[in-house]
């Protein structure tokens, strides 16, 4: 059966930036099944070779280097439609349909617009005999800003369609290396037995960015860093760090050991809000090479906010393989790099060995980088070679970059979440029971917060971060481990 893609958004940004170039790559990577045609649908009107001007210069600006050539576009923009209507209108994609869509293709069907409309869509589509049991629908995260709400966008779409045709994406988790987690802990039988509280004193997972809020400004602040990035993509990455092993890696299994995961996180009351948690926000300085302003200033001028731009915790899970090792987990904007990485430090020997050459912060540690460039290191001792009487040792990673790897790539993570939606593999899409598992979680931290009236606190853009946020670590004697 043929498959018919509709991208409803499809003039915006989320649209032109990753979803037409990750299905570019699909083309590129000779995965796009025959025959699959791609509608990009928009309120606004355009013509069709005004379209695909737009699309082709987005792509060519965020395409991967050397990514793009003229003859794989021409291909690709023989299977692209621009259709013109309102998602929301019954009628209007009713005459859609009745122009495009015949009876034997696939459909999926893409909401690259804000969830509040989720649901006035699923009744168009209903309405229109658009929702049937084959068409697949993808969602984009936030999925609300809370648990209720989350609820009620996903019964709004579980009215008209199942869980099996709901394909929440997170790109976290379409990226290489995060994938490489399941292999590397599951293929390779070295690390089960230490993986861990007995074996790991701390485990850390960092996702800093260099760019600020930007034009997303009205967007962030009613979002923050809190929902934008640690309910969704670093508590995703965290689950694949501890779950158990699945039984199988379908879709069933793998999710309901994320859940498990989520379901065990500790949660942190109000109690624990200033022990455990860090609010930055940054203020204005000097990143990416120039003078920036900061968050209050974006854009066009002086504004009033306490939304987060930077989070740091500390968390547990509370099962029997993690309990009493904490958990660091920080992400920010307008840090002083681009940098994402999950660090696992293991507990330092206690033989007295090598007690005056060990000192303190010189444990094993299994350094994952997910970006800007992917691989593996493990922090080791060694001797370093010589005479001397008394055994000299010296830190050295064993690496395992991936470089040659990420140089065969041509894709991205979009692309796998489309291949994936196209294929029906739902293993990679969050579930609704973590999504609302993470928000329940989440939610209190807010309630915390508010409780505690915790402010943000300021810190310079393209800096580290708030003073705090080292602080948490400090203190209990733990250092963040930049790879
Ligand atoms: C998105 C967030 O989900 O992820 C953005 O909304 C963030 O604020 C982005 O910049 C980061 O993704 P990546 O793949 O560039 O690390």
């Amino acid at each position: 059966m043929n498959t018919d893609i509709l991208i409803v958004g499809g003039d915006g940004d989320l649209a032109l930036r990753k979803l037409y170039p990750a299905l570019y790559y699909l083309k590129l990577n000779a995965c796009m099944p025959e025959n699959t045609r791609i509608f990009g649908m928009a309120r606004t009107p355009s013509e069709q070779v005004a379209f695909l001007a737009k699309v082709k210069e987005w792509l060519i600006a965020y395409s991967a280097a050397n990514l793009f050539n003229e003859d794989t576009w021409l291909e690709f923009s023989k299977t692209l439609t621009f259709v013109q209507g309102d998602s929301t209108k019954p009628d209007d994609l009713k005459r859609i349909k009745e122009t495009h869509f015949g009876e034997n293709h696939e459909l999926i069907i893409y909401l690259a617009v804000p969830p509040l409309i989720f649901g006035k869509i699923a009744t168009s589509l209903e309405l229109c005999g658009l929702a049937k049991p084959t068409t697949r629908i993808v969602v984009e995260k936030p999925l609300g800003d809370s648990k209720e709400s989350f609820l009620a966008i996903n019964a709004e779409l579980a009215r008209v369609f199942s869980e099996k045709q709901l394909f929440r994406i997170d790109h976290y988790l379409g990226k290489e290396t995060v994938q490489n987690l399941m292999a590397l802990r599951f293929a390779n039988d070295i690390f089960e037995p230490i993986w861990n509280s007995k074996h790991i004193d701390n485990i850390q997972i960092t996702v800093t960015e260099t760019v600020g809020a930007g034009n997303r400004w009205d967007f962030y602040d009613e979002t923050g860093a809190m929902r934008d990035m640690i309910q969704n993509h670093l508590l995703q990455v965290l689950c694949l760090v501890a779950m158990e092993p699945p039984a199988d890696l379908d879709a069933d299994s793998v999710r309901s050991e994320k859940l498990k995961v989520l379901r065990c996180l500790k949660p942190i009351t109000a109690e624990d809000i200033e022990g455990c948690t860090v609010r930055g926000q940054y203020a204005a300085g000097h990143a990416e090479g120039q003078d920036v302003p900061g968050y209050l200033e974006e854009e066009e001028g002086a504004r009033e906010s306490n939304t987060e731009t930077f989070v740091a915790l500390k968390l547990e899970i509370a099962n029997w393989r993690w309990s009493g090792t904490p958990i660091y987990i920080r992400t920010g904007k307008r840090l002083n790099r681009r940098h994402s990485e999950i660090v696992i430090e293991f507990k330092q020997n206690k033989s007295k060995l090598f007690t005056k050459q060990l000192t303190q912060n010189c444990a094993n540690q299994l350094i994952i980088h997910l970006q800007p460039d992917e691989g593996i290191h493990i922090r080791m001792k060694n001797k370093k070679a010589g005479l001397d009487a008394n055994m000299q040792l010296e830190d050295r990673y064993m690496d395992l970059s991936f470089s040659d790897n990420a140089k065969a790539k041509k894709h991205d993570a979009y692309t796998r979440m489309f291949y994936d939606v196209i294929r029906n593999n739902q293993t990679l899409f969050v579930s609704a029971g973590e999504v609302e598992a993470a928000w329940e979680w989440v939610d209190q931290i807010f309630a915390g917060w508010k409780a505690k009236n915790q402010k943000v606190m300021p810190y310079v853009a393209g800096s580290q971060g708030p003073e705090a946020a080292v602080e948490l670590l400090s203190r209990e004697g733990r250092r963040w481990i930049d790879g």
